[in-house]
């Protein structure tokens, strides 16, 4: 059987990693495509030459054309500017939605039966972007978001309590915002619900690092944003699809009347298996937790009508 092939579309900070990742997991072969002349094929050529230690035989290159895209299983998509001190990701938006809208073309001309996981920000913009440019079916594009918003909220919750981040089970909703909706009903340490361990107020602080966790990172490495825990994220994505793992993972996906909206890309727990998104999950929140929820779809249409506003310019 033939290997499956993973297009990286953009090969910054995010794409090297999210290649590095493939390769060491065995997902298939790598393609990391840039604008920029050499970087790809540089990047490709040292994760290769990684492959007798590591003991993959899986083919990495680089390039600067989309076409060499052709038949890729699954498109990761990070290609955009990433924030700088003091910026918000809405302060990405005329930039990245010109660039997505570019690359969107090049998957729907290339790629046109892959997955495809939209990972440059602002996030709900660019997903919405990639949907309609591409035209792909809505099973088929879908925004990472959810599952790192939900691994850096297990990360405080385990530095917290001490415990192991494997014991920790919670989940983000919403925009990728400051807004984003971390679900204090649904986060559980070894089946015990997290108001039970940990006061209210402490909890708010750790929900709110977790919203301003993006932030947190872009302030430390001042030239960069975060890069680790983003490909780790859109990894797991990846994987649930080539390997039908039918698992529920929460991922910005267009909701056609679940949770009471329609036409937006949302962060929401989705199934994903070999069909993509196979299903949304609606899970119960509380009064104030769909409160937050719905202001944050309300900051998610602003951004796409801008967006849209600037497509159509
Ligand atoms: N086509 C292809 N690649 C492009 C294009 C384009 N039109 N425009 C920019 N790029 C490339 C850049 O050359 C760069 O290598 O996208 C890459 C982005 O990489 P980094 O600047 O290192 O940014 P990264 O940290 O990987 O983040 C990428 O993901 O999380 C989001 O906010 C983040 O929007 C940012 C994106």
């Amino acid at each position: 059987m033939a290997r499956k092939k993973l297009a990286m579309i953009g090969a910054g900070m995010i794409g090297g990693t999210l290649g590095h990742l493939s390769v060491l997991k065995g997902l298939g072969d790598v393609v990391l495509y840039d604008v920029v002349e050499g970087m790809p094929q540089g990047k490709a050529l040292d994760l290769l030459e990684s492959g007798p230690i590591e003991g993959f035989d899986a083919s990495v290159t680089g390039t600067n054309d989309m076409a060499d895209i052709k038949g890729a299983d699954v498109c990761i998509v990070t290609a955009g500017l990433p924030r700088r001190p003091g910026m918000s990701r809405d302060d990405l938006l005329a930039t990245n939605v010109k660039i997505m809208q570019s690359i969107a073309e090049g998957i729907r001309d290339n790629a046109p039966d892959s997955f495809v996981i939209v990972i440059t920000n602002p996030l709900d913009a660019m997903v919405t972007t990639m949907k309609k440019v591409t035209g792909f079916a809505k099973n088929m594009v879908v925004g990472q978001a959810g599952v790192l918003d939900s691994s850096r909220y297990r990360t405080f919750v385990a530095m917290e309590l001490g415990v192991s981040v494997e014991s920790v089970s919670a989940i983000v909703l919403g925009g990728h915002g400051d807004d984003m909706v971390p679900v204090r009903s649904l986060c559980h340490v070894g089946g015990v619900p997290i108001d039970k361990l940990i006061p209210a107020a402490r909890l708010e602080e750790i929900e709110n690092r977790t919203r301003n966790g993006g932030g947190e990172i872009v302030g430390l490495l001042k030239t960069a944003s975060a890069f680790y825990a983003p490909a780790a994220a859109a990894i797991r994505m990846a994987e649930a699809y080539l390997l039908d793992k039918k698992e529920i993972l929460p991922c910005a996906a267009l909701l056609e009347g679940e949770y009471g909206v329609d036409g937006f890309f949302v962060g929401v727990p989705v199934q994903i298996g070999a069909g993509g998104i196979e299903k949304i999950v609606e899970v119960d929140l509380t009064d104030s937790e769909r409160k937050m929820f719905d202001e944050s779809v309300s900051h998610v249409r602003e951004l796409v009508d801008a967006s849209e506003k600037l497509l159509s310019a």
